[in-house]
């Protein structure tokens, strides 16, 4: 697209934050806020093959709506980068997916990696995961953006039902 060749991380991140926002305005069921921000993420970041969430359900992660290739559906927490950032509340940066002890492979195509958790008023919801064929993908942009986004899910979306 003319004009995203010029334009910063953060400035690409802004836009995709205000469609975020724009999308999920007046819309609380966290399914469909998932989904459509899956697809804003895929389709609005360069050299991604996974973005996608994961909803704590008990005490374990359960794929939600993503885009990608089909992916690992549970991870306990503290397992893999999804279970530490999880277990952690905290945005993990991966550069290079081989070097994460315990990383979980979904499609071998991933290099580098980022999740972020969903966390609101306190309880943790979940965590959203991009993947990258390309390693070092992600840096400070990335998290800054993702938890922008991140916290626009948590502002909108209701509790996941049963
Ligand atoms: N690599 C992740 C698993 C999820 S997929 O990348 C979609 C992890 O180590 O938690």
């Amino acid at each position: 697209m003319e004009g995203r060749v010029s334009m910063s991380k953060a400035e690409l991140y802004d836009r995709l934050l205000e469609q975020a926002r724009r999308l999920l305005a007046g819309e609380h069921d966290p399914v469909a806020n998932a989904a459509n921000l899956a697809a804003v993420l895929f389709h609005g970041l360069p050299d991604l093959n996974w973005a996608g969430f994961y909803f704590l359900r008990g005490d374990e992660l359960v794929l939600g709506p993503f885009q990608g290739k089909p992916a690992c559906m549970r991870i306990a927490l503290g397992k893999g980068v999804c279970g530490t950032a999880a277990r952690e509340r905290k945005t993990v940066v991966v550069s290079d997916v081989h070097q994460f002890p315990g990383h979980i492979p979904c499609d071998e195509a991933s290099r580098s990696e980022i999740v972020a958790p969903l966390v609101r008023d306190g309880q943790l919801l979940g965590v959203m995961d991009l993947d990258s064929p390309i390693l070092k993908r992600f840096d400070a942009d990335d998290q800054r953006g993702l938890e922008a986004i991140a916290a626009v899910f948590c502002e909108h979306s209701g509790p996941l039902r049963a």
